[in-house]
C-alpha cells in the first residue's frame, strides 16, 4: 500500500510529469482530483504535498477511511474466528508465546501469528516479549467473564454474517435474507438448529445482562409484585430485576424450545420465578404487574407488533404496565440503531423504531405510552398502560 511516506514530494512531482504522458493519466487525474476535493471538503491539511496521493493521509500508512469500511468484514471475522477457536481463553492467565496458544488450540502456528498481529492492530491483545496478554477489549471476548461478548461475537460470525451475505435480496423485495439463505424464519431455524439456537440465546442473554442492570437502575419496581418476560429467552434480563427486587414474582414466557433451557437457570429463585412456554402472537399470561418485552419489538413487522402487543394489552389490567425496552432511532441525528435497523431486515424482517413509530404502534394496539424512560445504556424504556 502506498502511503505519502514513500512519496517524497520531488520524486512525485517528476512522477506526476511523467504520467501526464502516460496511459494512466486520465485515471490519476481523477484519483487527484478526488483527493483535492476531499481535503478542501474537510477543510483539513490543504498543503500541497498532502494532495498527492489520495491515500497520503497526513503520514498514515492507512487506506482510505472508505476502502477501510468496506472491508469491515475482515475485521469482524478475525475477531470471530479468534473468538471461535478461543485465543482469548487461552491467553488468559499469563502472557503466552504464539507456539502455546496454537498448541493450546490446535491451530495452524503461523496462520494464528498472522491473526494475532491483526487482533494486536485492532486492540484486542498486545505483544510484549515475543508473548501475547489480552486488553481490557480482548479480555471481553473471553466466555465466562461477566459482560462476554464471546456469543454474540459467534452467532455475528456465524447465521449474521451468512444472511448478511445476501442483504441484496432484502434490499430488492423487502423479505428477510435470512429466510432465503436458511430456508426458514430466523425462531424456525433457531428451534430446530440447537447449536445456533445455543449460541443465540447465550449472545441475547450476554447482552440482557448489560441492558437488564441499566433498566433495573432506571425504573422504579418497588411497588410491583409481578413481572412477566415475554419473549425473555433464557430469564436472563428477569434474572437481574429478581436479583435487584427480592418482593417480585416473576415468569419467563417464550416459545417451547427455548423455555427448556430457560428452566435451569431460574433454580436459584425457587417458586418465585416460573417458566411458561407459548406463542406471544397467540396469547401471554394474565394479570401481571408488568409486561416486559426487551429487544423483542424490533425483530417483527408494524403488523405483527401490534399483534404482540395486543397480547399484552388482553393480558393486562387496569393497573397493568408494558415496558418496551429498546433503542429509539433518532430523527436528527446519525446514530448506530440505524445499523441494527438494517440487521433487523435482514435477519426477521423487522426495525428500530422512532420514538413516533413507537407511540404509533402502542395507538394501534389500544395502548397508551406514559413515559419514555433513559437508561444508562443506550437502550429506553417505553412505558405504556392500556388505552
Ligand atoms: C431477540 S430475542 C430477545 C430475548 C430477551 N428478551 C433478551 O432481551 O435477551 C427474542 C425472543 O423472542 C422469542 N420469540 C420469538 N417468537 C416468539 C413467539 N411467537 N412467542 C414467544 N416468544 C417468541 C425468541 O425465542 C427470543 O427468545
Amino acid at each position: 500500500m502506498v502511503s505519502r511516506d514513500d512519496i517524497p514530494f520531488l520524486p512525485s512531482l517528476r512522477g506526476l510529469i511523467r504520467a501526464r504522458n502516460s496511459t494512466q493519466w486520465n485515471e490519476l487525474k481523477q484519483i487527484l482530483w478526488h483527493s483535492i476535493t476531499a481535503r478542501f471538503a474537510r477543510k483539513g491539511n490543504i498543503f500541497p504535498l498532502a494532495w498527492i496521493h489520495p491515500w497520503s493521509n497526513c503520514r498514515s500508512t492507512q487506506p482510505p477511511a472508505l476502502f477501510q469500511m468496506m472491508a469491515g468484514y475482515w475485521v469482524s471475522q478475525s475477531i470471530y474466528v479468534a473468538a471461535k477457536f478461543r485465543i482469548p481463553d487461552a491467553i488468559q492467565g499469563r502472557p503466552k508465546s504464539c507456539r502455546e496458544i496454537a498448541e493450546i488450540n490446535g491451530v495452524n502456528e503461523d496462520s494464528l501469528f498472522r491473526l494475532l498481529r491483526v487482533l494486536d492492530g485492532l486492540g484486542i491483545c498486545t505483544k510484549k516479549k515475543e508473548k501475547y496478554e489480552l486488553t481490557a477489549q480482548g479480555r471481553l471476548l473471553q466466555s465466562d467473564v461477566h459482560g462476554s461478548l464471546r456469543s454474540m461475537a459467534l452467532t455475528l460470525g456465524e447465521i449474521h454474517y451468512q444472511a448478511w451475505g445476501n442483504l441484496s435480496h432484502s434490499i430488492r423485495s423487502g423479505q428477510p435474507a435470512f429466510n432465503e439463505v436458511f430456508g426458514a424464519g430466523l425462531f424456525e431455524h433457531l428451534n430446530e438448529n440447537k447449536a445456533d439456537g445455543d449460541t443465540f440465546n447465550e449472545a441475547m442473554s450476554d447482552f440482557s445482562g448489560l441492558v437488564s442492570h441499566a433498566v433495573a437502575l432506571a425504573y422504579d419496581f418497588s411497588g410491583v409484585q409481578s413481572v412477566v418476560d415475554v419473549g425473555g429467552g433464557h430469564g436472563k434480563f428477569l434474572r437481574t430485576i429478581l436479583g435487584m427486587n427480592e418482593h417480585i414474582q416473576g415468569t419467563v414466557f417464550d416459545l417451547p424450545g427455548v423455555i427448556e433451557g430457560t428452566k435451569e437457570y431460574l433454580s436459584q429463585f425457587g417458586e418465585r420465578c416460573t417458566a411458561i412456554a407459548g406463542d406471544f402472537f397467540k396469547s401471554v399470561p394474565h394479570g401481571a404487574c408488568i409486561y416486559i418485552l426487551s429487544g423483542v419489538i424490533h425483530d417483527w413487522n408494524d403488523d405483527q407488533c401490534i399483534a404482540i402487543l395486543k397480547s399484552c394489552r388482553t393480558a393486562m389490567v387496569e393497573s397493568s404496565r408494558v415496558l418496551v425496552v429498546e433503542m429509539i432511532v433518532s430523527e436528527s441525528k446519525p446514530c448506530f440503531s440505524t445499523l441494527l435497523d438494517m440487521n433487523m431486515l435482514v435477519m426477521s424482517g423487522g426495525r428500530e423504531r422512532t420514538e413516533s413509530e413507537f407511540r404509533s404502534l402502542f395507538q394501534s394496539a389500544q395502548l397508551e405510552v406514559t413515559r419514555i424512560i433513559s437508561t444508562l445504556s443506550p437502550h429506553k424504556i417505553i412505558e405504556g398502560r392500556r388505552a
